[in-house]
């Protein structure tokens, strides 16, 4: 019997709603197949612990997650924390130290679904983005002189190492190569950042070497968004830095349909350290407690967590079950243009499962 130790950090707001219904669907799955089992654990870290204890996870946090073979995320952010603080103080916090540097978001539009794009069906959008997660412009380097003078100063100065970015591109080469379509697009934007980019692109070029059977193209990260809007057939895997791919997973989540449906790893690929596994979308307060959060991209994230740990049959399982609920339309939540609440399509989830 494989066990598999889970950490649950609801977080914030809806991501309270989304964790607890998958960790109730990831259950089902476990208790059905007697090859593994999951054993979660609950912490209740976030801003309404930051609220009591003036951080947002105990100072000995990661040290209590390391041994963890997974992590299973909800969201952060609360209307009454600065931003930046809820997330470099738990999601930042979690995801560099454990040198989770491959942020892997894959788009398809699910069965039932429609695209906002006209023409644009289930099998004309099938990617995955390759996140740089451990540095560029989220690497934290910069300051503030002179606060509130006129002369105020604050620069952000974006990172980029060839150890950071030979790594990344290495990480997406292998992911296109696995892929039917073997096809890889970088995502750069060399014309106006002359240093970093220019550097990105050039290891692009020298690890492409390495893998003469994937084809790959550069675009400019403006470009790409036309690219992804009017040829979304053209792409298959894009690898792009940490800002440039927030912004565009943003854009391919809402061209397949919506951001509740998807998923994101954090991945340590050395498994050195525990990866994290979370719904795009963020804690969303306008919705929080209503019971309508769209639980498919926790779901689908406990997917890939599930593949991570080896389950790749449970893992199938769960992927062809969220499949059959997005088919019915009935069971479509509020960001999908449905009625259907949290409850509703989970249970909807757990019953197929169900089935022989
Ligand atoms: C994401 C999110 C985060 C990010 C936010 C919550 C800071 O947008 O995971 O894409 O920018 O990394
Ligand atoms: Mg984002």
């Amino acid at each position: 019997m494989r066990i598999h130790r889970i950490a649950a950090i609801p977080g914030d707001g809806i991501g309270k709603e989304v964790i607890a219904a998958g960790v109730q669907v990831l259950e089902i799955l476990a208790s059905q197949d007697a090859g593994f089992r999951l054993e979660f654990r609950h912490f209740d870290w976030g801003s309404e612990y930051y609220g009591r204890h003036g951080m947002m996870m105990p100072a000995d946090g990661l040290a209590t997650l390391k041994p963890f073979d997974a992590i299973y995320f909800g969201a952060v952010g609360a209307p009454d924390v600065p931003d930046h603080i809820t997330l470099w103080g738990l999601r930042l916090a979690i995801c560099q130290p454990f040198d989770q540097y491959a942020n892997v978001r894959p788009t398809r539009i699910l069965p039932g679904i429609q695209s906002p794009l006209r023409n644009v069906g289930p099998t004309d959008l099938d990617w995955v983005i390759v996140r740089e997660n451990s540095e560029g412009e989220y690497a934290g380097q910069g300051g503030r002189s002179h606060r509130g003078l006129p002369e105020e100063v604050a620069t952000e100065v974006s990172i980029f190492t060839r150890t950071g970015v030979t790594r990344i591109m290495r990480f997406a080469f292998e992911l296109a190569r696995s892929r039917p379509r073997k096809l890889l697009t970088v995502v750069t934007k060399s014309n106006a950042q002359r240093n970093g980019m220019v550097m990105w692109d050039e290891i692009a070029a020298e690890v492409a070497k390495e893998f003469p059977d994937v084809t790959w193209d550069k675009m400019l990260v403006d470009a790409m968004t036309v690219r992804m809007t009017m040829k979304p057939k053209s792409i298959d895997t894009v690898v792009a830095t940490n800002l440039h791919a927030d912004i565009l997973s943003d854009l391919a989540a809402a061209l397949a349909g919506s951001m509740g449906i998807a998923p994101t790893a954090n991945l340590n690929p050395e498994r050195k350290f525990p990866s994290m596994f979370e719904p795009i979308h963020g804690s969303a307060f306008d919705i929080t407690g209503k019971g309508i959060a769209n639980p498919i991209g926790t779901f689908w994230s406990g997917e890939m967590m599930l593949r991570h740990l080896g389950e790749n049959a449970a893992a199938d399982r769960l992927m062809r079950a969220i499949e059959s609920v997005t088919a019915d339309t009935a069971l479509h939540p509020p960001d999908l243009g449905g009625k259907a609440t949290t409850e509703q399509v989970t249970r909807a989830v757990c019953e197929v499962l169900g089935r022989p």
